[in-house]
């Protein structure tokens, strides 16, 4: 039997978060607990969100599906709620994915309430971002922000508009119409050349007098419609039945807790709450219906797009270089060829160095992520707003093998001028081991480090706990002890089987 089965004996909800930002390896854990599940639901995020899943060797990368759907000819449902931002375009390209491996999607239910991406949130997204002076998220570009903000604008389109489609139609001109008095403010050249784009049809959107061909959207998504129509249905219902009829569950986070929109790093967040209070409502859900929460923390941090990242190595520069325009990692191995050396390079080089080992690439937009030490501050500050219920999973230790040391952050000095962040004042030099996800306090936050001796072995074929390398081992306890919370779970390779079990301490 798979041994994080043990973990779940008598559970019947479960959930996988992540405790960073986002990027953490949950799919491999999804995978695992979708063995176990007769469900797994996709709540929050769109395809902003990335998950490769290897099984025997092989890559599956998906935004939107499920990471359970290559266990859909076991019979289990996929589902994707209400709370995630649908582009049926991206999901579409999934499934074609899917039905080319031979995979069936016939288990697969969109809620009928999930909130639709149109083009005119890319367009939005897109020229919002290219056109900020010096505040940049650095947002996927895949219309995630204005998606949900239509919704709480109460001018949003949801999936089951596509199930009517002279509804769908006066939706959508109407949302047009508020838009298009925003983006007729915009450098019209610009908006055409976004408009350019394969998330927008090459085009087919635009129209040189009335900015919006507003019959190609209609008929677009009149297609993508009838393709999905059997899928759309009430997965609250749903979800609802399956737990009457005692059937086991398990959420699929996307993003991660530093990037909720109402516990992270404000603004430089996503636009849903990635959090299990987020997960448990964009499934139709309650927290208190959660019987496991399953914090996932890599071994080391990373970030993608603007924000603070106290712990990055190479500080600023690595930012600067990792949210550079086209910057991909073909360019990044021409320009830093010999890996070896890197490891001698201070810590940007040391950020390459372990960029290159983690594949930290993204997964949608293929930029590459900035890499940092382990905040243990940070970390603490989003395990403390988790339910008590949490267990903790450690992916990726695998990636700081022949590290000579490894650093943890268990304080910072703070080296801005005067700040005044709720009921404290901040000066310059002020040392604390506090936490906030306050962007501007982070920004002058310099961490403090504990220096631990790193291991040589490479530990990709261990399969127990006890056989990692004491110094493996060290670091685990102390990711543990800093978070307060047990770790339970150690991933020490991309395939599943590369994942044990370890012992409550
Ligand atoms: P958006 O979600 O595209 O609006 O992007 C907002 C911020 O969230 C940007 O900093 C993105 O890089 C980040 N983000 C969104 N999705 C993910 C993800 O799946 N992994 C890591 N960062 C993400």
């Amino acid at each position: 039997m798979n041994p994080i089965f043990e973990l779940l004996r008598g559970k019947q909800v479960a959930a996988v978060v992540c405790t960073q930002w986002g990027d953490t390896g949950k799919g491999k854990i999804v995978d695992h607990l979708a063995d176990w599940s007769d469900m797994v639901v996709r709540p929050t995020g769109g395809a902003n969100a990335g998950h490769t899943i290897v099984i025997d060797g092989k890559r599956y990368a998906f935004h939107l599906i499920p990471s359970g759907i290559l266990r859909d000819h076991q019979g289990k449902k996929n589902l994707i709620g209400s709370g995630v931002a649908l582009d049926p375009s991206i999901l579409l390209q999934e499934i074609t994915l899917l039905v080319t491996e031979g995979l069936s999607w016939e288990n697969l239910f969109i809620s009928h309430r999930s909130k639709l991406v149109l083009p005119q949130h890319i367009v939005l997204d897109r020229i919002r971002e290219a056109s900020a002076k010096g505040d940049k998220i650095g947002t996927t570009g895949r219309g995630i922000g204005p998606c949900y903000a239509d919704h709480y604008r109460r001018i949003g389109l949801i999936a089951n508009d596509l199930l009517n489609p002279s509804l769908f139609a006066t939706k959508l001109r109407k949302n047009l119409a508020e838009h298009k008095r925003y983006l007729e403010s915009f450098d019209r050249e610009a908006l055409r050349a976004i408009m350019q784009h394969p998330h927008l049809a090459h085009g087919a959107f635009y129209d040189e007098t009335r900015l919006f061909n507003e019959e190609a959207i209609i008929a677009t998504y009149a297609r993508f419609a009838e393709a999905l129509r059997e899928a759309i249905v009430d997965t609250d219902a749903l979800i609802r039945e399956e737990l009457r009829r005692g059937m086991r569950i398990v959420l699929e986070g996307a993003q991660g807790h530093r990037l909720s929109i109402d516990h992270g790093d404000y603004p430089f967040v996503t636009s849903s709450d990635c959090t299990v209070t987020g997960l448990a409502k964009g499934a139709g859900l309650f927290d208190s219906e959660i019987d496991l929460t399953i914090g996932i923390v890599k071994a080391y941090a990373t970030r993608v797009g603007e924000g603070p990242f106290p712990t990055e190595l190479g500080g600023l520069a690595s930012a600067a270089w990792c949210n550079t325009p086209g910057v991909s990692e073909a360019m990044e191995l021409e320009r830093y060829p010999e890996t070896a050396r890197l490891l001698e390079g201070g810590p940007f080089g040391l950020g390459v160095w372990l960029r290159r080992q983690g594949a930290e690439y993204g997964t949608t937009t293929k930029r590459p992520r900035r890499v940092g030490w382990h905040d243990g501050v940070l970390h603490g500050h989003a395990v403390k707003r988790m339910p008590k219920n949490t267990i903790l999973a450690v992916t990726k230790l695998d990636v700081l093998s022949g590290l000579p040391t490894i650093q943890v952050c268990e304080g910072y000095e703070f080296q801005g001028p005067d700040y005044q962040l709720g009921g404290t004042e901040w000066h310059s030099g002020k040392v604390t081991s506090y936490g906030d996800s306050d962007a501007h306090f982070l920004a002058h936050s310099h961490p403090l480090y504990r220096s631990l001796p790193g291991w040589r072995q490479q530990i990709g074929d261990v399969t127990r706990y006890t056989q990692l390398p004491g110094k493996a081992r060290d670091y685990v306890e102390l990711i543990e002890r800093l978070a307060g919370r047990p770790v339970r779970i150690v991933s020490v390779g991309p395939d599943r089987n590369q994942t044990f079990v370890k012992k409550a301490a």
